[in-house]
């Protein structure tokens, strides 16, 4: 499983999502009670990015049409959508956020 450093842990802002591209997948970078989480950065339901959305709870919320999503597992909380978001590992080495978007083959 490759990790990729995605930032330093001094860019990330409490709540705030930070979209980055890792090997062309987008994701959604956010540190909040006191962990870091990677989760895709497009909302199962609709073509829109995650990382415009409000954080609260280990969940980051959906601007569009409002289905929150645990930054966790990925999992949506109710409706409109349906489908999880898939989540990454990360690693946290010194100040550099690193995360993962392949798969252990
Ligand atoms: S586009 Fe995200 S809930 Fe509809």
């Amino acid at each position: 499983m490759a990790f990729l450093r995605v930032c330093s842990l001094s860019d990330l802002a409490e709540d705030t999502p930070k979209r980055v591209e890792l090997d062309g997948v987008p994701v959604s970078v956010v540190r909040t009670e006191g962990e870091v989480f990677a989760i895709n950065d497009i909302c199962s339901h609709a073509n829109v990015s995650l990382s415009e959305g409000e954080v609260e709870d280990c969940m980051i919320e959906c601007w569009l049409h409002g289905s929150s999503f645990d930054l966790r597992t990925g999992k949506p909380s109710g409706l409109p959508a349906t489908r999880p978001v898939p989540v990454y590992p990360v690693k946290i080495e010194g100040d550099d956020v690193l995360v993962s978007v392949t798969q252990e083959s």
